[in-house]
């Protein structure tokens, strides 16, 4: 007998190969190409290999296909629902990422155990810890009673089999990396087996209308481990982000087919589970420098809720020649075009110097509104002034040194107002709010290039 050919698949991308290779010709990466047994193929006129959700029904007219109002599923965490565009789906396949240690599995515990005591019963299947370990942290969690199944599982048929017996609620599966299909042969998160586990959970999903959530490792490089394929196949991506040295954590929806994507939501870890944080803007901005150079309050938004949060600077002369500029929080090439917009239009001299940002508290910002915070919290620690207490900006920078219209001015002006903030410098061309937008106690300054708003900001 012939030995079963075997190929060679790219874990970065997922293209094949016959032969090894040290570089996958497809995507350029350097080493990523693992032995694997090809899919089996199904034969014509059989089943295919996965179950289909439509039995093969014919098509239907639109006009016929009637919309059944399932309801949404509250998770029991008002901010988690937010992110998941007001609650579960019911059938919706949920991906959450995350580095390790972020509270991935604290979170989904949480969200199990609430929909267990709620709804229905809840299968809770770990491949990564032991039933006991799970109860642990459940304590910790005060789950209580709740009709919460546990079992610790890595082959995917069995999975399946108990959610077939089980007809839960909701499904996690904790960590798509440990599960592998015993009818493929690849070692358990490979990239093979990821895509296989995640397609027939998801007909497991979409045949018999329950939600699963997965839980995926995010590898160093911040991609999702191997399988940036996966997030094609499930309805939603949500990332858990957030530095293990803070206390506080957010889950952002990188995709989502049921609600806006980019929404956000903030959560504390605490020493009994995560606790939702409804208003991040104090959270951010608990720990200001007040009457100190290099800071500066920016107004972003994050999906659909403003958010307030204190960016800080720190320029200094480089001593070895070659300057550093370092950033958290915001990208590093933006700020290398706002450092040259505020060297060429604005004056300032950095050329010899070393530049820090960095956005407090771990948020990360990247909408261009950004820019006249960031501007702002540089040139005031060139400057060595201060930026008002009480002031807020927002706007996007241009090349020519003109600051540009940003969308939804009037919620960034409400939270700045809503925090107590008595100045908002914003771009000329937002300032004319409606009057039922303005609100009373706010002075609102218009700019129209960056010389402007460093007057207003650091006269
Ligand atoms: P965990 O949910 O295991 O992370 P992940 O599944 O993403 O790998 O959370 C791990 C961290 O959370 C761990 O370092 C301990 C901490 N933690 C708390 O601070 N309080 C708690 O109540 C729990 C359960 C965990
Ligand atoms: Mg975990």
């Amino acid at each position: 007998m012939r030995p079963p050919k075997t190929v060679f698949v790219c874990q970065e991308c997922g293209g094949q190969q016959q032969k090894w290779l040290g570089r996958c010709p497809d995507c350029g990466a350097w080493n990523s190409l693992v032995e694997e047994q090809p899919m089996p193929q199904s034969a014509p006129g059989t089943n295919h290999r996965y179950g289909l959700a439509g039995g093969g029904a014919p098509s239907k007219l639109y006009a016929d296909i009637e919309i059944s109002h399932t309801p949404r599923v509250s998770s029991g965490i008002d901010e988690f629902d937010r992110v998941l565009g007001g609650g579960i789906v019911p059938g919706a396949l949920v991906l959450l990422g995350g580095e390790p240690g972020i509270g991935k599995s604290t979170l989904l515990l949480q969200v199990a155990a609430h929909v267990a005591r709620s709804v229905g019963p809840v299968l809770y299947s770990s491949g990564e810890e032991s039933e006991h370990q799970i109860k642990l942290r459940g304590e910790r969690l005060a789950i209580g009673r709740a009709p919460l199944y546990l079992l610790a599982e890595t082959c995917l048929e069995r999975i399946l089999e108990e959610i077939e017996r089980l007809k839960p609620a909701l499904v996690v599966v904790d960590s798509i990396q440990t599960i592998f299909s015993a009818r493929f042969q690849s070692a358990p998160g490979s990239i093979g087996q990821v895509r296989e586990v995640a397609t027939h959970l998801l007909f497991a999903a979409k045949g018999r209308n329950i939600p699963i959530v997965i839980v995926g490792h995010v590898t160093k490089e911040g991609s999702l481990a191997g399988p940036k394929a996966l997030e094609h196949v499930v309805d939603t991506v949500l990332y858990f982000e957030g530095e293990r040295h803070h206390a506080h954590r957010v889950v952002r929806a990188f995709k989502n087919r049921f609600g806006a994507a980019s929404e956000l939501g903030v959560f504390e870890m605490t020493g009994t589970g995560l606790r939702e944080v409804p208003n991040p803007s104090q959270l951010f901005l608990a720990e200001r420098s007040i009457g100190k150079p290099g800071s500066a309050v920016l107004c972003c938004i994050e999906g659909s809720r403003p958010i307030l949060v204190e960016v800080q600077a720190l320029v200094g002369s480089s001593t070895f020649g070659n300057a550093r500029r370092m950033t958290s929080g915001i990208d590093q090439q933006r700020l290398a075009l706002l450092l040259a917009v505020l060297e060429k239009r604005a004056g300032l001299n950095l050329l010899g110097d070393d530049v820090y940002v960095n956005v407090a508290g771990g948020m990360n910002v990247d909408e261009p509104a950004a820019d006249l915070g960031v501007v702002a919290a540089v040139a005031s620690s060139v400057r060595n002034r201060a930026v008002g207490s009480s002031t807020a900006v927002f706007g996007e920078v241009g090349l020519g040194g003109e600051v540009r219209a940003i969308p939804q001015p009037a919620l960034r002006v409400r939270e700045a107002s809503r925090m107590g903030f008595e100045r908002c410098i914003l771009p000329a061309a937002n300032v004319d709010l409606p009057k039922s937008d303005r609100p009373p106690q706010l002075e609102l300054v218009g700019v129209r290039t960056v010389d402007e708003a460093l007057e207003a900001l650091l006269a």
